[in-house]
């Protein structure tokens, strides 16, 4: 089944991940369902936080997808695809976004969108894969620092909930294809090129404080690979933060 044929469309969910994850387990959808929501009770977001937005103008969304031996160690292509995917639906506004690793999606530093996929093993293999996409569509004023939405940087005041959920999918499909076809260095080397702050001078945390620090790749297992004093650290996504002042 492609990308997006199944959709299931909700009123409200304590949370699309947690909805798809109960009908995954019962056998009851298949590879490229949606479940979509107007509201969410209880949205999810990555490192435990809470994903509030308000109802009917944003979307929220769970896509699953059933990936043909694809390996555990080779998880991360999934946050790669969806962060290109993501990437190049918003260009088709004419959206000029980043990927802040590993899949926050940022237009000039503010988050429009954020991902949270959480998977399902089968022994050694990803058996399915639940990517969940909060994306800031209508919502002009949103109530947290460094947050935007797709209005505030078109002409047009209101867009179509549903065909700009038809207009992702079609971007996903298409990037899913392209991987199927030229494999994981292919979507990696895609990737680099939208990463924020590749190659920049900027301020991070770790756990030893605060340092001036250059990203200079993603490895092989997806984590983050940042010069620290002359020297290349590899990072998880709980053992940096990135801090917001200027740098030199
Ligand atoms: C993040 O922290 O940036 C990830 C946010 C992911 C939010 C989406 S909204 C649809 C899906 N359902 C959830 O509970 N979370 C994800």
């Amino acid at each position: 089944m492609s990308i997006g044929q199944k959709i299931i469309h909700l009123e409200s969910v304590d949370s699309t991940n947690n909805y798809a994850a109960i009908l995954l387990s019962e056998g009851r959808i298949g590879h490229g369902t949606v479940i979509l929501a107007d509201e969410q009770t209880n949205g999810r977001g990555q490192r435990g936080a809470k994903w509030s937005s308000a109802a009917g103008v944003n979307l929220l969304f769970s896509l699953v997808l059933l990936p043909d031996n694809l390996s555990v160690s080779d998880q991360c292509v999934l946050t790669e695809i969806t962060s290109i995917a993501l990437i190049e639906f918003l260009r088709k506004f004419g959206i000029s976004a980043k990927v802040k690793w590993p899949n926050d999606i940022l237009v000039n530093g503010e988050k429009i969108a954020g991902v949270l996929i959480e998977n399902q093993l089968k022994g050694n293999n990803i058996g399915s894969s639940i990517i969940g996409i909060g994306l800031n569509v209508n919502q002009r004023v949103v109530d947290l620092p460094r947050v935007t939405s797709i209005v505030n940087h078109i002409d047009t005041p209101f867009l179509n909930l549903t065909e700009t959920l038809l207009s992702f999918l079609a971007s996903f499909d298409s990037c899913w294809k392209n991987y199927q076809l030229h494999g994981k260095s292919h979507i990696r080397e895609i990737y680099l090129k939208e990463l924020y702050q590749l190659n920049e001078h900027a301020f991070y945390a770790d756990q030893d404080g605060e340092f001036e620090g250059v990203i200079n790749g993603v490895n092989e297992a997806g984590l983050l690979q940042v010069i620290k004093r002359n020297e290349v650290k590899t990072y998880e996504i709980k053992e940096i933060s990135f801090i917001y002042r200027n740098a030199f």
